[in-house]
């Protein structure tokens, strides 16, 4: 029997290659979350194994791109520790053809908004399957919520016309906890026409942390298709 590839899985392998082939040694390097990234940050272990590339330094947006990064032998460093970020790679939900990104499937999206805007350059990995014409038509918008504020914040996001739900744990019972120590919701806005004032009206409930929409930080989007079988990446 044939191994049949998951074309998806070779989209997010080989533009999360791509994106890594254009780090440079002496830089400083945002690691994204997610599975995307993840290729990223393990094409980078290869490279600097293999010696092509030699002394970078990762900043992880989330203890799963630590945790990667140590596996791939990524030295890390700290925003205290440093005044810039060089580049900086990470996934996404959804992009628009101006570029602006839904995040936040991995409920990291706070801290990858902290390390994505710092970023010099900013390179989105995603397969063809992220693109959209409009923000919030595939996906929902994840907000982080601070517990305690749980329902006012909700109430506050449906008087603005939205649909919230807590995200729950898979393989744990309750709710999905950040690496910060807070809750997730996932909301459903019919649409949302204006993602630079959604992001800041958003932001300015009280016991929001953050929330999914990067509007205006990427510079770069890689996109992963695949065509008559082979894979190939179109940046935009
Ligand atoms: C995590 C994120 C991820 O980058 C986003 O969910 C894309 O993930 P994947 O590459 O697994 O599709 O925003 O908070």
């Amino acid at each position: 029997m044939s191994a049949e590839i998951d074309p998806v899985k070779l989209m997010k392998q080989e533009v999360g290659k791509a994106a890594a082939e254009r780090v440079l040694s002496g830089t400083i390097v945002g690691l994204g979350t997610g599975s995307t990234t993840a290729y990223a940050i393990e094409h980078l272990g290869n490279r600097l194994q293999s010696g092509e590339l030699k002394d970078i330094k990762g900043i992880p947006t989330s203890f799963q791109a630590e945790v990667l990064a140590k596996k791939y032998g990524i030295p890390l460093t700290t925003l205290d520790a440093t005044d810039h970020i060089d580049i900086a790679i990470d996934g996404a939900d959804e992009v628009d053809p101006q570029k602006n990104l839904v995040k936040g499937g991995g409920a990291a999206h706070t801290r990858e908004k902290i390390v994505d805007s710092l970023a010099e350059q900013f390179i989105v990995v995603v397969d063809s399957t992220k693109l959209v014409e409009t923000l919030g038509s595939s996906f929902l918008l994840p907000v982080e919520v601070i517990p305690m504020a749980l329902s006012p914040a909700m109430r506050a996001i449906e008087n603005l016309g939205g649909k919230p739900e807590l995200r729950m744990g898979v393989k744990k019972a309750g709710p999905v906890i950040t690496d910060q120590g807070n809750m997730v919701i996932d909301v459903k806005f019919d649409s949302i026409a204006n993602p630079a004032e959604l992001e800041k009206t958003l932001n300015n409930i009280p016991g929001v942390l953050e929330n999914g929409l990067f509007v205006g930080v990427a510079n770069v989007v890689l996109v992963g298709e695949v065509k008559d079988g082979q894979p190939l990446i179109r940046e935009f």
